[in-house]
């Protein structure tokens, strides 16, 4: 949940801490409860923090200057162990002579037993956190050993939980340590200096040259070096990679939000995630799985497992998966998952859905899965995170960086790269034939442009939502893959929005939900094309005729030329008609620039909502 950032390098130009400051700023979507630096001056450790965002750690270093340095660390924070104030933030001091600066993301399990036996050796605590407690003993065992790198490997052999943890010491100017378990960490290689983040945003703006950590390691970086050991002091190497994407598709480009960006990026995020996919006869490939076919051909089962928004893109991929397939399809919370007893052999596929490839919840539910003997897939839009490494195989999502805290242009990546895996399936089964797959490949294909023609199209969407930027509950309806398209609608508009949100299926609203319904009540309601099948379009009319009948305030969202919507809607947001199947790629799209208006009429900041983070790498 945290961002951190490691650097060394030569104090020229650019000093550790701009470095560093810039890292934090890339990264502080991860967490921006309090924001923290450390740098060694002159063999002592000098650490700056403030509580909230970024912003007041920049003012407190314009009214406390650091001098420059060749090694620093940086943290912004997601508030787990105490609360979010100047003395919880990171780094913390180790140690009595207080040489010693850590960070850390995720949650030490059993910091509570480590700090009583801590405070009954005669060791203070400032804080409330977890992570002092590290500090403490990450700097006692450098006082026995005197080398940092055998101190972190001391100390991590009696934490348990999660942990990424940076520390520097006094004495080791130029030395960067940093240990991973279970929560992401990866190097930047850089020319003359080296670099540490949660991310590779955290070093984008000097080096494309990454490097993965596995898990249970530990890496020590100097100007001109990086070493990797693994927690039982074996050495090792970790896996390097260039990155595909530069630090201009990290910044704003002009727009007022990365939210307002990656939602105008939908368009490219579909089509780069369908890039390369077909061979010269028109056959799907996905050469980047390496599962042989012939296990694809023994499942007879699959479980998606993701968390929020991507669990969202679990379920609309489920009808077609199932349609396409004809495997059973459940679709499961990851943390709901590994805590019940799951019907999982060796014949399931476990497809895991995630942007960041660090949800805790989901990485957990992934290693249950594989416990139990399932084939693992990991759809993932970051590349060499944990999940991945921990499934059995993984199809990258191609959406570029996500920033924005709210989750948009990575969620219709996710379907498209489901509707891939699906399809594909159906192909090696030959449940498909493949005139099929290519049809559906073409229709797909004609997904970007018709975003793009949606997104042209929003300047009314934008005026309602100003409108209606006091309202107190909004209520959003679907049914067939419409459904979890008002489900991620509504969470959108809690998300940014805080207003109470709450999505339906509309054949569900007799059952219960059309109580809500009163005068001016606003309900969005994603209407099926005329064409699909069983008539779910004339029944989606009827629940819009009940609504509008109790006095509520229908916005429906209907394909191009369906005119049977018009008596009963008070608006109506006009999308390109698709096939049945791919229109959540084109309908989740005025919801989000609804939520996104009317956040931004409220005067929300609408990329870093409260309470959040982009990553919840904390279960
Ligand atoms: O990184 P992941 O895709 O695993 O994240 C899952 C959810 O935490 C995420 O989608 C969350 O719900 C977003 N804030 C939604 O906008």
């Amino acid at each position: 949940m945290c961002g951190i950032v490691g650097y060394v390098g030569p104090a020229v130009d650019e000093t550790a801490l701009d470095v560093v400051m810039e890292g934090l700023a890339r990264l502080e979507y991860r967490g921006y409860d309090s924001a923290g630096v450390a740098v060694i001056d002159d063999d002592e450790i000098a650490i700056r923090k403030r509580s909230g965002k970024l912003a007041n750690l920049r003012s407190e270093i314009s009214a406390h200057p650091l001098h420059a340095s060749s090694t620093a660390i940086g943290h912004t924070r997601w508030a787990t162990h105490g609360g979010p104030t100047d003395n919880n933030a990171h780094p913390h001091l180790g140690g009595q002579d207080r040489k010693l600066a850590l960070i850390h993301n995720g949650i030490i399990e059993n910091f509570h037993r480590l700090k009583t036996s801590l405070v009954d050796a005669g060791q203070s605590f400032l804080s409330e956190t977890d992570t002092e407690v590290a500090a403490h003993l990450v700097a006692m065992a450098y006082e026995r050993t005197g080398d940092l790198t055998e101190a972190m490997r001391e100390a991590v052999a009696q934490l348990e939980g999660a942990f990424t943890l940076l520390a520097i010491h006094a004495d080791q100017p130029g030395v960067v340590v940093g240990a991973r378990r279970n929560s992401p960490l990866v190097v930047g290689l850089g020319e003359g200096a080296n670099y540490l983040g949660s991310d590779v945003a955290a070093f984008i703006g000097h080096t494309r040259e990454a490097m993965e950590m596995g898990q249970d390691e530990i890496v020590t970086i100097t100007p001109d070096s990086v070493s990797v050991i693994r927690f039982d002091g074996t050495p090792t190497e970790g896996k390097r990679y260039h990155v595909d994407w530069d630090a201009a598709a990290a910044e704003k480009g002009g727009y007022p939000s990365f939210m307002a960006k990656e939602i105008d990026e939908q368009p490219q995020a579909i089509g780069d995630t369908l890039l390369g996919r077909t061979d010269s006869e028109g056959r799907l490939v996905l050469d980047e799985l390496r599962i042989s076919e012939d296990s694809l051909r023994e499942v007879d089962k699959i479980v998606i497992v993701a968390c929020g928004t991507a669990w969202y893109s679990g379920l609309t991929a489920k009808y077609a998966i199932e349609h396409w397939t004809r495997i059973p399809c459940e679709v499961e919370l990851a943390h709901e998952f590994r805590y019940r007893d799951p019907v999982v052999d060796e014949h399931t596929l476990v497809i895991s859905v995630s942007q960041s490839g660090e949800t805790m919840d989901t990485l957990m539910a992934v290693k249950h899965a594989r416990e139990l003997g399932a084939l693992t897939i990991s759809v993932c839009n970051t590349h060499g995170a944990t999940i991945p490494r921990e499934s059995d195989a993984v199809l990258y999502t191609h959406a570029g960086p996500e920033i924005a805290v709210a989750s948009t242009k990575a969620f219709v990546a996710q379907i498209t790269a489901c509707y891939l895996l699906g399809l594909y399936l159906a192909q090696v089964r030959g449940v498909a034939t493949g005139e099929r797959v290519a049809e559906i490949m073409a229709d797909l294909a004609d997904i970007p442009a018709k975003v793009q023609t949606v997104l042209d199209r929003m300047d009314r969407v934008r005026e309602i939502a100003r409108f209606m930027a006091d309202s107190r509950a909004v209520l959003f309806l679907g049914r067939h893959v419409g459904y979890p398209i008002a489900l991620e609608g509504a969470l959108k508009l809690k998300e940014i929005a805080y207003i109470h949100a709450e999505g339906f299926a509309a054949g569900e609203l007799k059952h219960g939900p059309i109580a809500l319904i009163e005068p001016g009540q606003p309900v969005f309601v994603v209407v099926p094309g005329p064409d699909t099948p069983h008539d779910l379009h004339s029944k989606v009319v009827s629940n819009i005729q009940e609504i509008r009948a109790r006095g509520a305030r229908t916005l429906v969202i209907a394909e191009d030329g369906d005119e049977a919507v018009v008596p009963f809607a008070d608006e109506v947001i006009r999308v390109p008609a698709a096939p049945t199947l791919l229109m959540p790629l084109i309908t989740i799209v005025p919801l989000q620039v609804f939520a996104l208006e009317l956040a931004t009429a409220k005067g929300l900041d609408v990329d870093q909502p409260r309470n959040l983070a982009k990553s919840v790498t904390v279960e």
